[in-house]
């Protein structure tokens, strides 16, 4: 199987034995608590889960930096996106070895991890404008990620953590939710050895349908990991649950039985485009992928990245960075031309009133006002699970 990113062997930083994770919580009673932030909270359960592979915890302000000017950790790794632990409540914590990490997200702020303490550093409005700038493309604080990561803590507290749960992921997504380890192991004991990610935060219509089945068919993969994200998203995006039942629906209804693994992560949406889709490849190797999706506006929002940046930044990497390749898929739509969903590269013949093309704008518009989506769009089993929770929120 596909080696895992800087690692010989994947590194989940959850800790596995009961009986240690038991002993680790009571003695976690006695340590000064650090509430986290979503984001930070989110950071833990994807070490936990193994998707950070071969990271061991929180970075430093020199690492964030580093990575995000120049996508290497100051020892050499390579990696995309600051890992940060972000928190603006130092008091509790100053000059202590060992804290417990609590879990924004769960009631009752439980602990999520334990983090032994490395550096508490301050992170200056330069700094801050710096990673922002370097990570997200612009400081344009209306961009939602920006927006959250402008006004996360201006202290970073790094060091390793291990983890004693996976937040609200399991309790609330028990049948999607799944770490690195477990879907190696299904991989493994499916035998599959060619495996396509597609990475997913929307409900799947036609056009994603096809992107999996042409992406599977280009590489001779022996099955598609759809890996949706379970986390926070900014307001409008449909939720986990309703995206999660609708994508059971789509797989279950148009795909070949044991084709499909559906699967999700625990994060929340960064928005950051290029260089999330180069963390999404990385976690997607963590996850025994040889192949990742990347179609149009991959992990964008709004308009601050053009349509296909998020292909280009993997032609820019250092060569050996990345094990898993990517699949570039072209903008894909049903044609009324040839009556089924093709990439635009493939029919060059088409004009841009041949395909049945519709924004996500659009298709809320139309869900909210109960309007039917076409059939050349998106399945109508699909539709109607998205219109019964459209019509529940009027
Ligand atoms: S994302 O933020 O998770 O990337 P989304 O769930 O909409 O958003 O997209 C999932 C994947 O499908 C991404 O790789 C994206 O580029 C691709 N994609 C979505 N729609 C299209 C389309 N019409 N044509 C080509 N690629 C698409």
């Amino acid at each position: 199987m596909i080696k895992p990113h800087g690692s010989q062997t994947l590194t989940p930083l959850f800790v596995e034995d009961q009986l240690e994770r038991e002993v680790l919580l009571e003695e976690a009673k006695s340590f000064p608590k650090l509430l986290l932030d979503s984001s930070s909270a989110a950071n833990a359960v994807m070490l936990g889960a193994g998707y950070f592979t071969p990271l061991e915890g929180y970075m430093n302000r020199a690492d964030a930096l580093s990575v995000a000017d120049t996508m290497m950790t100051s020892s050499g790794l390579f990696w995309p996106v600051p890992c940060l632990n972000r928190t603006d409540d130092i008091s509790q914590i100053k000059e202590t070895e060992k804290i417990a990490l609590l879990d924004p997200n769960m009631p009752g702020n439980p602990v999520l991890a334990i983090q032994t303490v490395d550096s508490i550093e301050e992170i200056s409005s330069e700094d801050l404008k710096q990673m922002t700038e370097r990570t997200f493309g612009t400081l344009d604080e209306s961009h939602p990620g920006v927006g959250t990561f402008l006004s996360a803590g201006r202290y970073i507290v790094s060091g390793p953590i291990r983890v004693l749960n996976y937040s609200y992921f399991e309790k609330d997504f028990p049948d999607t939710f799944r770490t690195a380890v477990q879907i190696r192991e299904d991989i493994s004991s499916r035998g599959w050895e060619t495996v396509v990610a597609f990475q997913t935060r929307n409900p799947m219509h036609r056009a994603h349908e096809e992107l999996c089945k042409m992406a599977k068919k280009a590489v001779n993969a022996d099955g598609v990991l759809i890996h949706m994200l379970l986390g926070k998203l900014k307001k409008g995006d449909i939720p986990a649950d309703v995206r999660d039942a609708a994508i059971r629906k789509m797989v279950e209804l148009y795909f070949p039985a044991n084709t499909v693994m559906i699967t999700g992560y625990g994060f929340d949406m960064l928005y950051a485009g290029p260089r999330e889709a180069v963390l999404h490849a990385i976690f997607r190797q963590n996850a025994g992928c040889t192949h990742l999706i990347v179609g149009r506006d991959h992990a964008g929002v709004g308009n601050y990245y053009g349509p296909f940046d998020a292909q280009e930044i993997f032609k820019t990497l250092p060569q050996g960075a990345l094990e898993i390749e990517i699949f570039n898929a072209d903008h894909t739509a049903y044609s009324r031309k040839l009556n089924k969903v093709v990439m635009m590269r493939d029919v060059p013949d088409h004009t841009s009133e041949d395909f049945v093309m519709l924004s996500g704008t659009k298709v809320r518009e139309m869900l909210a006002a109960g309007e039917p989506l076409p059939e050349e769009f998106a399945r109508p089993e699909v539709a109607k699970i998205l219109m019964d929770y459209y019509m529940s929120e009027a």
